[in-house]
């Protein structure tokens, strides 16, 4: 048996949350209530709100069942932006007791506000997630998602600290030092995103320590997309569990959905607190459960900041409960701004990362630019050979040559691919760049 399989055993009952197990019915029933508390709260405490639902002509007393939700107007990150700093908050600032931010590449970052109720609630949530993913009481837990407006690390910290696991608030960089700790304190659960797990484990391969033998057993990885093919390249390298958590600001922070370690098939979405919708991201019109689409969050019972029909950008799918009542979303395909489009062709920068990880001869570091060429846009794949492979000068053409085809087959469009050489691609702290774009601002 491997040193983390037994995680893998379902919790007991007594260790989970009522609404953990609970009937369809009564979730629907809790969310209806809450959701009309929560429509009436925006609408009394934030102007545009109030605005906005006066300009599509409809009231918080229109909400009678949750499919009436449909009538109400979204919301998408520019009304943040528009509401700089703290215009979206819903009670005065004296009961805010902490604010994050997104940075945002261009502009004013993006502000959210949390009360004492609030962070009580995501720690939570988070916690909640933590034990899905496998984590106990007294597990030691390394947190390396950066700690600061960012929500990742606090938002690990005070979930691990609320399950009763031992936090090393370690935060993100100084990658030496990350491993020593991992050495030393031996913690059961590491948090931190999976381009950066992937950091570490070539640290300590630089280092001659045998990953399979470090003491994690879990990975909570989150932040950015990841496909299946990553993993298991992370599962096999490092002998862990490697669970999917998701996550955003404006929602809450991480811990808005979570894979269970007993199925890792979908991550449970934490329904009681956030209301999901798929819609179609052209139409806006709700679509059913089992359709790709975008996903739209309205938050529950969130008092700072209540989110309404927040589009979020993330394309994935709703599929019913497995390990727990409350509904699964598919792993996240991609965001609708990181979609190429190539030729008339969608792409998604993880199908990229999963034909990449089919060949033995490629690294799992790899970052797509973007150029434009006339009125047509190209791509060229930028990945590293692993350190373990031949990289000659004719090993790295044909490694290029297999990758372009398959690109060429699998997706469909024509592509630039460079193998280079171990360590050429910058290694993120945090989220990972997959995409470059060179493409000349309009
Ligand atoms: O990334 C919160 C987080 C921290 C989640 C740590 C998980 C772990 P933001 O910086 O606001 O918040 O970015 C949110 O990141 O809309 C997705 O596009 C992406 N994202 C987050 N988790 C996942 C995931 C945090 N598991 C944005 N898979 C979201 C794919 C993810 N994308």
């Amino acid at each position: 048996m491997s040193k983390s399989a037994h995680r893998r055993i379902a919790p007991s009952r007594d260790l989970l949350d009522p609404i953990e197990y609970a009937s369809r019915d009564e979730i629907a029933a809790l969310q209806t209530s809450r959701m009309k508390w929560s429509l009436a709260h925006a609408y009394a405490n934030v102007e545009h709100y109030r605005k906005k639902c006066q300009d599509k002509g409809v009231h918080p007393d229109d909400f009678k069942e949750l499919k009436d939700l449909a009538k109400f107007p979204f919301t998408v990150k520019s009304d943040l932006r528009d509401t700089y700093p703290f215009g979206m908050f819903a009670v005065p600032m004296d009961d805010v007791v902490r604010v994050h931010a997104s940075s945002g590449t261009t502009g004013k970052p993006t502000v959210v506000g949390y009360t004492k109720n609030d962070i009580d609630m995501w720690a939570g949530v988070m916690a909640r997630s933590i034990r899905a993913a496998g984590g106990r009481r007294a597990d030691k837990c390394h947190v390396s998602y950066g700690y600061g407006l960012f929500t990742g690390g606090l938002g690990a910290h005070y979930g691990a600290e609320t399950l009763g696991c031992t936090v090393i608030p370690m935060s993100g960089g100084q990658t030496e030092k990350q491993i020593q700790l991992i050495m030393d304190f031996k913690p059961e659960i590491i948090m931190v995103t999976p381009s950066y797990m992937l950091a570490i484990a070539d640290e300590m391969d630089r280092q001659g320590i045998d990953t399979r033998t470090c003491p994690l057993q879990i990975g909570v990885f989150g932040a950015e997309p990841w496909t299946e093919a990553m993993r298991e390249e992370i599962e096999t390298r490092m002998g862990i569990q490697a669970v999917d958590i998701y996550g955003l600001s404006e929602v809450i922070g991480p811990g808005v959905a979570c894979e269970c370690v007993e199925t890792k098939d979908g991550l449970h979405l934490w329904e009681d607190h956030f209301y999901p919708e798929i819609i179609d991201p052209q139409t806006g019109e709700v679509l059913p459960d089992g359709s790709l689409g975008e996903l739209v969050f309205t938050s529950l019972s969130k008092e700072a900041l209540p989110i309404i029909r927040y589009r979020t950008r993330d394309l994935t799918m709703l599929l019913p409960g497995t390990a727990r009542s409350m509904r699964r979303m598919g792993k996240i395909t991609g965001r609708s701004d990181d979609m190429l489009i190539i030729r008339g062709v969608n792409v998604f920068p993880t199908q990229i990362e999963e034909l990449i990880l089919k060949d033995f001869r490629l690294a799992p570091h790899y970052q797509l630019e973007v150029t434009r060429e006339g009125h047509l846009d190209s791509v060229t794949v930028n990945v590293e050979v692993r350190a373990d492979q031949p990289f000659d000068d004719s090993a790295l053409a044909a490694a290029a040559h297999d990758l372009q085809h398959h690109i060429k087959s699998y997706i469909g469009i024509s592509t630039k691919v460079n193998v280079l050489v171990p360590n050429s691609i910058e290694r993120s702290l945090g989220k990972a760049k997959r995409v470059v774009d060179k493409r000349p601002k309009a």
